[in-house]
């Protein structure tokens, strides 16, 4: 192995760009030339390839977004598009790609397998989705992020007495919702594997406001509907004042924190340790904090669980 190219797709992640240094780093470190791909897969079928250097990821460990920057890109689902995008990593003598995205990148990157190209993929999205790994990276940084707004909102839901709806993201996956709820201490958690509880959630403002409770917060996930529709119905069924807050894109943005750093570092390093071996067609995740490979076709058929007991627990603490 000479020569490897190295791309973000998908949705940013925070923590990308610690991948993309240790990707970097460690293939220079066993003397393999290492070329970013500017651009995810349109970059990738562009041939838009520039050469990495120790330097090119210097000051990026502490930086949200991607340096390589990201794109979503329809053309690239076709036959065609892989094609040519591995004509363009053969003619620039690149001999294995490292893919760092989410699940749809991670599909991409075994549709190159597929042709012949070898890929290793590295799992990074604020999702928490993938399979295979207990952490994506990017989810502890979104998580913090959600829960210092939670934090903020809680001020003026007790000043003002309200009952909040705050929507997080999460595309299917109840995840950001889930934990949030239980590290801001949200009274109840919407979530997409677990919605047609809706009754419970009215029967727990109910009696959280018959105690004498100041303020209620709820957290739900994308995935389970519409935060203005929750609101309506949940001012209409428990007639206390209700806001809502989609907090939207800012989930994505920001210094990663330390466990997405390390993490990011860990998965990097570990992805470029698999081509060394000449793995091939594999994704590195994090599973009981070790770094652990599965088959990418494995990981893109198996269903990512939510954590079960931790939605339990939300719901026994907030009684
Ligand atoms: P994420 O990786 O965050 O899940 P997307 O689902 O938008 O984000 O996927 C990112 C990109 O990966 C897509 O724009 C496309 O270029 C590529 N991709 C997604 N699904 C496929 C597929 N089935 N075959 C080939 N490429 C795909
Ligand atoms: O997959 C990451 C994610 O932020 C999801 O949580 C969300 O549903 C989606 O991407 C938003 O995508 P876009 O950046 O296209 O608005």
């Amino acid at each position: 192995m000479k020569r490897i190219g190295i791309l973000t797709s998908g949705g940013d992640a925070p923590g990308m760009n610690a991948a993309i240094r240790a990707t970097v780093r460690k293939s220079i470190f066993h003397g393999i030339e290492a070329f970013g791909v500017k651009n995810g897969y349109q970059g990738l079928m562009d041939g838009n390839f520039v050469k990495m250097h120790v330097g090119s990821v210097g000051d990026i460990i502490q930086r949200g977004g991607t340096v390589l920057f990201s794109a979503r890109c329809e053309e690239f689902k076709t036959d065609e598009g892989q094609l040519q995008a591995i004509e363009q990593l053969r003619k620039n003598g690149i001999e294995a790609l490292i893919v760092i995205g989410g699940d749809g990148s991670l599909m991409g990157a075994q549709k190159l397998v597929e042709k012949g190209f070898p890929c290793i993929g590295i799992p990074a999205t604020i999702d928490n989705d993938i399979s295979c790994t207990d952490f994506t990276i990017g989810f502890d940084t979104a998580l913090n992020t959600i829960i210092e707004a939670v934090d903020k909102i809680r001020d003026t839901a007790t000043s003002h007495e309200r009952t909040y709806v705050i929507e997080v993201m999460g595309r299917e996956a109840g995840d950001l919702a889930l934990w949030a709820g239980v590290g801001a201490g949200a009274e109840s958690v919407i979530i997409p594997e677990n919605d047609g509880d809706f009754s419970d959630v009215i029967h727990r403002l109910k009696r959280g406001h018959a105690r004498g409770k100041k303020h209620s917060i709820i957290l739900l996930a994308e995935g389970a509907g519409s935060a203005i529709e929750y609101g309506k119905k949940i001012q209409e069924a428990t007639e206390l004042e209700t806001r809502v807050t989609v907090l939207g894109h800012i989930q994505r943005g920001g210094s990663p924190t330390a466990n997405d750093r390390v993490l990011a570092s860990r998965l990097g390093s570990s992805a470029v340790d698999l081509l060394l071996e000449g793995a091939d067609g594999m994704m590195v995740g994090i599973v009981n904090n070790q770094p652990v490979e599965h088959l990418l076709k494995d990981v893109l058929m198996k269903k990512h669980h939510t954590n079960y007991q931790l939605y339990k627990l939300s719901k026994e603490l907030s009684i």
